[in-house]
């Protein structure tokens, strides 16, 4: 393994929302070279119930996007920007919202099955599709192209499933615009250090 490039690529992979290439079109051959590797991710009783949705008909984003952005909207006018980092993330998200229609392609990830159960189940059920979530992040940075995990138009959901004809039965964990950024040069993010965050053999001692 090449450490170097390994850590740079988890430790510089962000939500990318201003540095979004609109112009340059996402070929398919890329798009499944990373849910190649996305689905290479573990899932409980190797199960598998993922499928991915990959929303490039301007239409169909147009109308998607839509619900995003009144979602979206409602969301960031009720937040507070407390410090420079908050405002920042903020303003980033609200570029988003506005210019989400534009992103050439929106991945909607699914799951086959409706959430239900205890935090057992849940925890199940979700941990069947993130950590490929991720990795098709990461396999999309390292090829040039950005993304950013979202959630607003959940609230939405049965909007969503109408306008991209997806069964009651499948559960969408999220929506990913997906484009080649205009920068590469992503930096770590301030992050609490995991000194403070990690105990060892009971809670609150420090490893
Ligand atoms: C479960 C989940 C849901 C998220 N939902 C949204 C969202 O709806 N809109 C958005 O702009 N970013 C969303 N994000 C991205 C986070 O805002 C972003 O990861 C965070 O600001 C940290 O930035 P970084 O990933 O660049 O370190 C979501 C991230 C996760 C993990």
């Amino acid at each position: 393994m090449d450490l170097e490039v390994t850590d740079h690529l988890l430790g510089t992979t962000r939500a990318v929302r201003r540095k979004l290439d609109l112009d340059r079109p996402v070929e398919r051959e890329v798009l499944l070279d990373c849910l190649r590797l996305a689905v290479q991710a573990p899932t409980a009783g190797a199960t598998q119930q993922w499928r991915w949705l990959v929303v490039r008909d301007q239409e169909r984003r147009n109308r998607l996007g839509a619900l995003f952005r009144e979602v979206g909207t409602a969301y960031l006018d009720a937040k507070v920007a407390d410090s420079p980092q908050r405002a920042r993330t903020l303003a980033s998200a609200r570029h988003l919202v506005d210019i989400i229609e534009r992103v050439p392609v929106l991945v909607v990830p699914c799951l086959l099955g409706r959430p239900h159960g205890g935090n057992d189940a849940l925890s199940v059920f979700y941990g069947g599709i993130f950590p490929a979530v991720w990795s098709f992040q990461l396999a999309l940075r390292a090829r040039g192209l950005g993304s950013t995990l979202t959630s607003y138009h959940l609230e939405r959901e049965a909007e969503a499933a109408e306008i991209l004809g997806i069964p009651a039965d499948v559960t969408q964990v999220g929506l990913l615009p997906v484009a080649y950024t205009t920068a590469t040069d992503f930096k770590p993010a301030p992050r609490t250090p995991p000194e403070e965050l990690t105990y060892q053999d009971s809670w609150g001692s420090p490893l």
